[in-house]
């Protein structure tokens, strides 16, 4: 039986994690291979990007490891002329870069503020901005964007710039979805709720006691009595990213075990 994504060519940013375990680019540039497409995995962190590329070879697929910084436009203009000259085409593009700073406007600096948008927003723009011309010119292509239930609900933790980012990459994401539903291109995003991801225990620990306290209070916050893993936004990733979800563009999906369900 063919596999979801045969053929296809995938761009992943943030495709590294910043810890042992599993982080949400990680797995779904791993659960992209497995599905049959060969992924350019591109992290901030050379290391961390081929940490990823390995474990796609050591399972028999294809994977080239980039170092790039996704808010740097030269960057992004390098990575996406490198795919090029390595398969020819790019059919779907992740965006999975982010990072909670935390803070409200009174405790952020604008320093801080500036940051919390050029990284949750900016470098999602220069991508988008770079590979919309290829998919264009290929006539189809996916995005994929990675959200967060923070862009629509307050969580309990004042991280201004990224709720507020967030937001923004949903409204991005339906606008490109109609800008180009005639020429061939989907653009959904995925909204993670509490995932138990390296990243997320390294950003959020010290609003914490410990990790077990973190892991404690966000297990329990959640209506199924735990979080969600790296693998549960890998799927719907997939899902989207596939000719499966063909007829589905502009959506915001949450992945989040009902958590946005929830009014206490
Ligand atoms: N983990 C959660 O609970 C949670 C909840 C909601 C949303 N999300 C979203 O999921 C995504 C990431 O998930 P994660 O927490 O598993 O992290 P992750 O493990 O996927 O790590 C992200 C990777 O991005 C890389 N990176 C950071 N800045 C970069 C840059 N400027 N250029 C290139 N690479 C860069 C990091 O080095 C890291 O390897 C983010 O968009 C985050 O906002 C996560």
């Amino acid at each position: 039986m063919a596999r979801r994504l045969q053929d296809k060519v995938a761009l992943v940013l943030g495709a590294g994690s910043i810890g042992p375990g599993w982080g949400n680019g990680k797995a779904t540039a791993v659960a992209y291979a497995r599905e049959g497409a060969r992924v350019v995995a591109v992290d901030l962190d050379l290391a961390a990007a081929q940490e990823t590329a390995g474990l796609i070879h050591a399972e028999g697929g294809l994977c080239e490891p980039l170092q790039a910084d996704v808010t740097r436009d030269a960057d992004v203009a390098r990575l996406v002329a490198h795919s090029l000259a390595w398969q020819g085409r790019i059919d779907i593009l992740h965006n999975n870069v982010g990072m909670a700073y935390l803070g409200g406007p009174v405790e952020m600096s604008e320093q801080t503020w500036n940051q919390s948008l050029q990284v949750n927003l900016g470098g999602l723009f220069l991508s988008t901005k770079h590979v919309l011309p290829v998919m264009e010119a290929q006539g189809a292509g996916a995005i994929v964007n990675v959200s967060s239930i923070a862009s629509i609900r307050w969580l309990g933790t004042a991280y201004i710039g990224y709720a507020s980012a967030k937001a923004a990459v949903n409204q991005f994401t339906q606008a490109i979805a109609l800008q180009y539903a005639r020429r061939g291109i989907r653009a959904n995003a995925i909204l993670p709720g509490m995932m138990n991801t390296p990243t997320a225990r390294a950003s959020l620990g010290s609003t914490f006691a410990d990790e077990a306290d973190l892991v404690a209070r966000r297990n329990a916050a959640c209506p199924t009595g735990a979080m969600g893993d790296a693998w549960d936004i890998a799927w719907a990733s997939v899902f989207l990213a596939s000719d499966e979800a063909k007829y589905i563009t502009g959506v915001l999906l949450p992945v989040d075990g009902g958590m946005t369900c929830k009014a206490v």
